[in-house]
């Protein structure tokens, strides 16, 4: 049931936007939060069988167009189609997503390398170019939200071209904050951790636990839902002063940096003793045992 149809006024009633990479994983789950909170939402997304599919679910607050974020055209009628249905655009979310180039970088093929950046960067680009020359035109402001990720962060975090196509989007999503904010257009990022989606897992759920169980502090699965509830104050009144900025949703992940001092998850030897060590002043640590 949504926001409008039982009656309670949602987060985003009488909003309109555009999602791309709808068709599954987190921008599906945005989807959902986003009809469920008001919004009429176009499901723009590679794969026409699942997108229609995700389409027919949410009803009348939606409509699926077929769209390769990488080609400036189907970008373009995209944004076109949410006004052409809905009659406006509010909210722009460039989150369509692969995996993309991975091997060796002595190995890699540089038309990979070219792929991968086209969905990831030059489709957070086209997003943002046909987004903001309507929401220009239209002359109320609104939101750009675009998913990045922790691995666009540092190294360690991805592939060596999806890590940099992320930084990239980290980058973008600064430099189009200022030149939009005169038009009262914010444009942020989130930075997602090890998110359970079938980019991640592969169908192989198992096996992304243990990877989650050995990286990842806090003890929660980090699901599709997580990433629409940051979009989600993202794209409503809450953050209306939050422009130009990452968001990291990642159960920790980051925060745990370098794994220098001690395990995660695990015990070692300092998880049963306190006390204070002096360094080399050749004062003699304090020690206490605690079994
Ligand atoms: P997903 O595979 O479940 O969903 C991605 C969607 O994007 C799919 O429906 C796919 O058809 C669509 N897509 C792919 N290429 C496209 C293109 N050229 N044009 C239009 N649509 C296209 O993946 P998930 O996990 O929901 O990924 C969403 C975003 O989150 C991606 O940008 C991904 O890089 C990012 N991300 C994912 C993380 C994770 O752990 N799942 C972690 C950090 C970032």
């Amino acid at each position: 049931m949504t926001a409008m149809s039982n009656g309670q006024s949602g987060l985003l009633d009488g909003k309109v936007a555009v999602i791309t990479g709808a068709a599954s994983g987190m921008g599906l789950a945005t989807a959902q939060r986003f009809v469920a909170e008001g919004a009429s939402v176009v499901i723009a997304d590679f794969n026409a069988d699942a997108g229609e599919a995700v389409a027919r679910e949410l009803g009348d607050a939606a409509r699926f167009v077929r769209c390769d974020v990488a080609i400036d055209s189907d970008v373009a009628s995209a944004v076109a189609l949410a006004v052409e249905a809905f009659g406006r655009l509010d909210i722009m979310f460039n989150n369509a997503g692969i995996g993309g180039a991975f091997g060796p970088i002595t190995e890699i093929e540089s038309d990979d390398w070219d792929a991968t950046f086209a969905v990831l960067v030059r489709g957070v680009f086209l997003g943002t170019k046909h987004a903001a020359r309507l929401l220009i035109d239209q002359g109320d402001g609104g939101v750009i939200i675009n998913t990045a990720s922790v691995a666009g962060q540092g190294g360690g975090g991805g592939p060596q071209a999806y890590s940099a196509a992320k930084a990239g989007v980290i980058n973008l999503t600064e430099t189009t904050a200022i030149e939009l904010a005169p038009h009262a257009i914010r444009v942020n990022a989130i930075c997602p951790g090890i998110i359970f989606t079938p980019l991640m897992h592969h169908g192989d759920e198992a096996d992304a636990e243990r990877v989650m169980a050995e990286l990842q502090p806090y003890p929660k699965r980090g699901e599709g839902a997580d990433i629409a509830g940051a979009a989600l104050w993202l794209a409503g009144p809450d953050s209306a002063f939050v422009t130009g900025t990452s968001i990291t949703v990642d159960g920790g992940i980051s925060a745990a940096g370098t794994r220098l001092f001690g395990r995660l998850n695990g015990t070692t030897k300092l998880d049963r003793v306190v006390g204070i060590a002096h360094g080399t002043t050749g004062q003699k640590p304090t020690v206490r045992r605690l079994d």
